[in-house]
């Protein structure tokens, strides 16, 4: 047996058509079309060709791309000046604050400058608070989003089963757990001090692998036939390696998500997704 690979190159343009669908229907009642600002500090080559794929992204689904590119010296309180200013700019729909950012800025101080109603990437407490509480949001962090959104057009069952989620870092691991735990999947969140962390994962129905730790998860992690989200993206010389050793998972695994061409792509669909649920939420589309 083989795993089905799941393509999210394809689930990915699918959802932007969607979205493209959805600002159509939120413009033809005459409003004016959503706003994404953007805040990319400094040089860092990554994020700047993140943001770039982001304001292409948006633009041809309708949605405005508003970027602000202060320079890697821009002290913290200057960042936090810039992002009120799009807190208080009534035709901002969404804010993104791209991580990371220059190591003299007080990363925290600014992303907690974002509100919840404009925030773009699901990173706010309140958001992230309401998601605990197991309460409907219209924002959650977009790469656990696009995972459960691969789950579901694959067919994937998650109510009942076992999900095994290594990792715990605010963008990933903590609100996947807790996306899976809303959608009926018992939980078991793992990290680096987990012991016999194999014995764990081949218990699992469902594993989404977000430890940045290229190739880790191998074959013998694997409970037959479960499902296998890779989230990895450590640069190689070929391009983006993921946590998931693809050659001997992929013989005992029911589903893989390949890298690159899985999870990737859906990390700035649903980014689509949130904002637009933003501006509907802001203003009544
Ligand atoms: N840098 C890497 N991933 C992300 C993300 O999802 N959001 C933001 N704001 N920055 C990032």
């Amino acid at each position: 047996m083989s795993a089905v690979l799941i393509d999210g190159r394809a689930v990915a343009a699918s959802v932007r058509d969607d979205v493209a669908e959805g600002v159509r229907a939120f413009t033809d009642s005459g409003a004016a079309p959503p706003k994404l600002a953007v805040v990319l500090c400094g040089n860092n080559a990554a994020s700047a060709m993140y943001v770039r794929n982001k304001g292409r992204a948006a633009q041809n689904t309708g949605i405005v791309f508003e970027l602000h590119t202060p320079a890697a010296d821009t002290p913290t309180q200057e960042l936090v000046s810039l992002v009120r200013r799009l807190r208080e700019d009534e035709s901002v729909d969404a804010i993104l604050v791209q991580l990371p950012l220059p190591p003299q800025v007080d990363t925290q101080a600014v992303v907690d400058a974002v509100p919840p109603e404009k925030d773009a990437d699901g990173f706010h407490p309140l958001n992230l608070g309401r998601l605990a509480e197991g309460r409907h949001v219209s924002v959650a962090p977009c790469t656990p989003l696009g995972c459960m959104e691969l789950l579901h057009r694959y067919k994937i069952p998650v109510g009942g089963s076992r999900a095994v989620v290594l990792g715990r870092s605010i963008i990933v691991g903590r609100p996947m757990a807790l996306l899976l735990t809303n959608a009926d999947a018992t939980v078991t969140v793992c990290h680096s001090k987990t012991r016999d962390l194999a014995a764990v994962t081949r218990e699992a129905d469902i594993v989404v692998a977000a430890i940045g730790r290229p190739r880790m998860v191998t074959g013998d992690f694997v409970k037959p036939g479960a499902c296998v989200i890779d989230v990895g993206t450590t640069p190689g010389d070929s391009g983006p390696v993921g946590d998931v050793d693809r050659a001997t998972v992929e013989p005992v695994a029911g589903w893989l998500t390949p890298v690159p061409g899985g999870v990737g792509p859906m990390t700035i669909a649903m980014l689509l997704r949130n904002t637009l649920s933003l501006a509907r939420s802001r203003r009544g589309g």
